[in-house]
């Protein structure tokens, strides 16, 4: 059965914690599916653990739309939600365009924006015609240039900015609001106003769900994981290791064997290079 946004509503409601993950291209969705996890998000984290930038302000929408499509062949009945690119949301037209684009040529069935109040009207609007949309607040990347990467929410003023700009976006009609760098007491505060589900990153235990970068949840990077990450396996060291034995077994003349291609008479070959 398909999952959508109102499955969000309902795992709150029923008070079962919503695991997310990040997906990026085909294959990997293919293994979320059948890991059974339904919620996936094509985060526009794809700049930095798929593409290589510093930051995610390179992403282009047409990235997004081409990796959110190959995520939507691999997980086809999970909820894609597709983060719409820096600036690409910056005007009411703006938005409507950019995630009819990632509705109708990637197929994702909602789309994930960063900040609170000041882009509530957006919201609104997107949510009036048709569009389900998903919040992000605390650190949000786009705005790390003028943020830094830091927890948010930490001082009296921007706790209570934080809860004003969470009460926004649900009245704007979000769907469900991603936490992200949000000190742990404040997000389940958040979590218990809000009616919709929180999805914390660095939040802490006490949001409605959890939504987990790929590459670090894999293991995929030579570097230890962050504090708000868990590696649940070390792929980059399998994929290394498979890498080499593949490379020693062609530079030993063990791979490939007589089975790994098709055969053919001798004689025939030798008329034919005559
Ligand atoms: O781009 C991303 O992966 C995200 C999550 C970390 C929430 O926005
Ligand atoms: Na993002």
């Amino acid at each position: 059965m398909r999952t959508t946004t109102a499955d969000f509503a309902r795992m709150k409601a029923e008070g079962r914690p919503i695991p997310m993950v990040t997906c990026y291209d085909y294959a990997s969705a293919l293994i979320v599916a059948r890991a059974g996890l339904r919620f996936i998000l094509v985060g526009d984290s794809l700049g930095q653990v798929m593409l290589g930038h510093d930051d995610t302000l390179r992403v282009s929408l047409d990235e997004m739309i081409s990796h959110s499509a190959a995520v939507v062949r691999g997980a086809p009945d999970a909820l894609v939600i597709g983060d719409l690119p820096f600036l690409s949301y910056a005007m009411v037209d703006d938005a409507v365009r950019s995630a009819g684009r990632m509705m109708r040529e990637a197929g994702v069935r909602a789309v994930k924006l960063e900040g609170g109040r000041s882009m509530a009207p957006i919201v609104r609007r997107m949510v009036e015609l048709g569009i389900p949309v998903v919040g992000h607040l605390g650190f949000t990347p786009q705005s790390a240039h003028q943020i830094g990467i830091r927890v948010q929410g930490r001082t009296l003023e921007t706790a209570a900015d934080l809860i004003a700009d969470a009460h926004a976006l649900e009245q704007a009609g979000a769907c469900a609001v991603v936490l992200e760098l949000v000190p742990a007491p404040l997000a389940a505060a958040i979590t218990k106003r809000l009616k919709v589900p929180t999805i914390g990153i660095g939040a802490g235990a006490g949001c409605s769900g959890q939504v987990q970068v790929w590459h670090d949840l894999l293991g995929l990077f030579d570097r230890p994981p962050f504090r708000h990450a868990r590696q649940y396996a070390a792929i980059g060291p399998a994929i290394e290791e498979a890498l080499r034995g593949y490379a020693g077994e062609v530079t030993a003349g063990v791979f490939p064997t007589a089975a790994n291609a098709a055969s053919m008479d001798e004689g025939l070959v030798a008329e034919a290079v005559a």
